[in-house]
């Protein structure tokens, strides 16, 4: 089985991948390059490790990097009950700007509780950086300080993100095709 035959359309080719990253990481070079701080990129596992990869490539300035990982607990008709299943090693935030690196974000949960976390945390700044966007979504107010695309109210998949652990390893974002879902093959 090919990877690519449960795919019903391109949300977002790779040539428009490689351009909205250039423009992020041009605008976020921008913005640190006269920091007096190390810029610290947090990837969010495990949907952002390929746009972390390209984006810390094309940044300009020196970046150190981190990940972490935050899993919901108990049903998911009771959000917000959100665990850090992967935290940061002991490491005084205070010389950091950190950029949170997200592939996507929907009820805009995670990255609030993040953020809050962060700031806890003693960062000397947090802001954030997503590849998407489904803003139609929202369950909480967030706004991102960077977005790559800002897309409808689909399921994305490719670039990182997954359905059951699926296609992230498609080299564009696409949507899937319904009997995908269906019969879960
Ligand atoms: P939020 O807390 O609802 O903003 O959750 C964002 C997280 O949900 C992302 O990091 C993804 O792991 C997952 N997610 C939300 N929408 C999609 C999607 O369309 N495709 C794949 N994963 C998604
Ligand atoms: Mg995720």
């Amino acid at each position: 089985m090919k990877k690519h035959n449960d795919i019903e359309k391109i949300l977002v080719s790779e040539e428009e991948i490689r351009s909205a990253v250039s423009t992020l990481a041009k605008k976020i070079t921008e913005d640190y390059e006269s920091s007096p701080r190390q810029l610290l990129l947090i990837g969010i596992l495990k949907g952002s490790v390929i746009f972390l990869a390209d984006l810390m490539r094309e940044i300009g300035i020196p970046a150190e990097i981190e990940f972490m990982k935050v899993s919901s607990y108990g049903d998911s008709t009771t959000p917000g009950h959100l665990n850090i299943t992967l935290d940061l090693p002991q490491l005084d935030l205070s010389g950091y700007d950190v950029l949170v690196v997200e592939d996507i974000i929907d009820s805009g949960r995670t990255l609030s509780f993040l953020c809050n976390y962060l700031h806890q945390r003693g960062a000397a700044s947090v802001r954030t950086v997503t590849m998407l966007d489904k803003p139609s979504r929202r369950e909480v107010a967030f706004v991102p300080d960077y977005t790559g695309k800002v897309i409808p109210n689909h399921f994305a998949v490719g670039y990182g993100l997954d359905y059951a652990q699926k296609y992230r390893d498609l080299p564009y974002i696409g949507v899937l095709k319904e009997d995908v879902y269906k019969t879960g093959s």
